[in-house]
């Protein structure tokens, strides 16, 4: 993998920072070992923390906008090295080229996002009940914030959370997946070229990023000194975090487990419903958050859809996600080749017929690599198995008459993150979108459940987690909100007209 050294070294990575260390980082490619990573010692997570609480209390007082340019230069270090970072994402992940790249001109995307936002982090006034008085609010920034990722958004789900806070005045302190710590690592470089360039103003400690075992993020959790924890991956995870964070009343963002669903209407556009199938759910080897998992079929187009979409996913490219024309590559682990054959033998007990797919291949050539032919699965009913997250590319489909059942189907899953509706009658699209509709954080229609823009709010309801980070008004979770009430009268009112004397 010489050319993994020499695209590391151009992402800032050095020869000595991959070798020697006790975190062992391999290539779910071929299973070859790519670096040795020096871990962050769990006891120096407090000076860590401490860190990161003295820069909060410089970088607070420089003006927004100027906070708003170091992000700007973080998105011009992306821009530069997106094809070194996409290229360590494709083999440290096993994405494929396409979506390495897409995933950093994400940061690149939120970088301007942010910028634009650092000269928008505005508060309402409002009218007040008593003569010669003014409210108003202020967001002021918050603290120092966690952010633990997932091995799946590597790069980023890092920016989309370091962007914002940063322009909201956050020092944050990274914990990257220890399973993709070389991505974040190179996202991580390129912010500290952008720090580098920005100068004094920039208090040492802004970013920081910590590398190795959960009981690191665990120190971010349960710090009263980390303001809010934004953390990403599954639904388990959630579950230890949330209420550790609850107890000490820190701020959380969780973005946890999806279980998206897609219907398709009668009236809907086959063969844009079929593309969306195929990147959906077998884009980034059915590893995102997002990706289809559940295809809720009207009866009558049924057959014609399923016969299109078996036969799509026959010829699908597996393989090297470094090689031209691959659109599917390995599963991130054996673990998740084991889940997703565990989750094949639960259908089929639980009445599944499965039509195509699920079996591994390319076990010559990569012994220990785990590549599996995308699964579609159809299932008698919404059973046990097609409610659980098989983070795989295994779709189930199940079939639909009456299209308020369908969406009663679609909603009795206990995720909420992404689904979608392909059709072209106006009135079944907008019962989806309706407070009788998905009841998942995004909706979408005649467009599959991944792939979000990063400027729309990002994330879910129920076991997903309930919150929201990237665009929209997620930057307001950043900051805390003061409520400020103005007398600029010679007298004392008081509200509800309480007379005190
Ligand atoms: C994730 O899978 O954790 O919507 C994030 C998408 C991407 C982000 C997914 N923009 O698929």
């Amino acid at each position: 993998m010489n050319d993994l050294s020499a695209t590391l070294e151009r992402c800032g990575i050095a020869a000595s920072d991959v070798a020697g260390g006790s975190l062992r980082v391999v290539s779910p490619i071929d299973g070859a070992e790519i670096a040795r990573l020096h871990e962050t010692p769990v006891a120096e997570m407090p000076a860590i923390i401490a860190k990161a609480k003295a820069a909060f209390l410089e970088w607070r007082k420089v003006p927004a906008p100027v906070r708003g340019e170091l992000v700007r230069l973080w998105g011009e270090e992306l821009r530069a090295a997106k094809k070194d970072i996409g290229h360590v994402v494709s083999v440290e992940v096993g994405k494929i080229v396409e979506e390495g790249l897409g995933e950093v001109q994400e940061g690149v995307d939120i970088c301007e996002y942010a910028l634009g936002q650092s000269r928008q982090l505005f508060g309402k006034t409002i009218v007040s009940e008593r003569p010669g008085h003014r409210i108003m609010e202020q967001y002021h920034p918050l603290g120092p914030i966690g952010v633990i990722t997932a091995f799946n958004f590597p790069s980023a789900v890092f920016a989309w959370n370091a962007a914002i806070a940063l322009v909201c005045g956050d020092p944050v302190v990274f914990k990257p997946s220890e399973k993709a710590p070389l991505s974040g690592l190179a996202t991580f470089r390129a912010l500290e070229r952008a720090i580098k360039r920005f100068g004094d103003k920039a208090p040492a400690g802004l970013a920081q990023i910590v590398i190795g075992p959960g009981a690191l993020g665990e120190a971010l959790v349960t710090s009263p000194d980390i303001a809010l924890v934004s953390a990403t991956g599954s639904t388990r995870m959630g579950r230890a975090v949330g209420p550790q964070v609850a107890a000490r009343f820190g701020r959380r963002i969780l973005e946890l487990g999806g279980n998206n669903g897609m219907i398709v209407a009668p009236s809907a556009d086959l063969d844009m419903a079929l593309r969306a199938i195929l990147f959906g759910a077998v884009g980034t080897a059915g590893q995102r958050c997002t990706s289809l998992r559940r295809l809720i079929v009207h009866r009558s187009v049924k057959d014609r859809l399923i016969e299109r979409v078996v036969a799509a996913y026959k010829t699908l490219p597996i393989g090297n996600p470094l090689s031209a024309g691959t659109l599917v590559g390995p599963l991130i682990d054996e673990a998740a080749f084991t889940m997703m054959q565990k989750a094949l033998a639960s259908a089929t007990a639980q009445g599944g017929k499965v039509l195509t797919g699920g079996e591994r291949v390319l076990a010559d050539k990569y012994p220990k690599g785990f590549y599996v032919s995308p699964a579609v699965v159809e299932m008698p009913a919404q059973t046990d198995i097609v409610r659980h997250e098989t983070f795989a590319p295994l779709l189930y489909v199940l079939t639909y008459d009456d299209l308020d059942a369908a969406i009663e189907v679609h909603n009795d899953v206990p995720q909420g993150l992404s689904s979608c509706i392909f059709s072209n009658d106006m009135r079944e699209v907008e019962l989806f979108l309706s407070t009788a509709g998905s009841d998942c954080g995004m909706a979408n229609v005649n467009i599959g459940p991944s792939g979000a823009e990063i400027g729309g709010a990002f994330g879910g309801e129920k076991e997903t987690g309930g919150d929201r980070e990237s665009g929209s008004d997620s930057w307001k979770q950043y900051m805390r909100r003061t409520t400020n009430t103005i007398n600029f009268s010679r007298e004392l009112p008081l509200a509800q007209g309480i007379v005190f004397a």
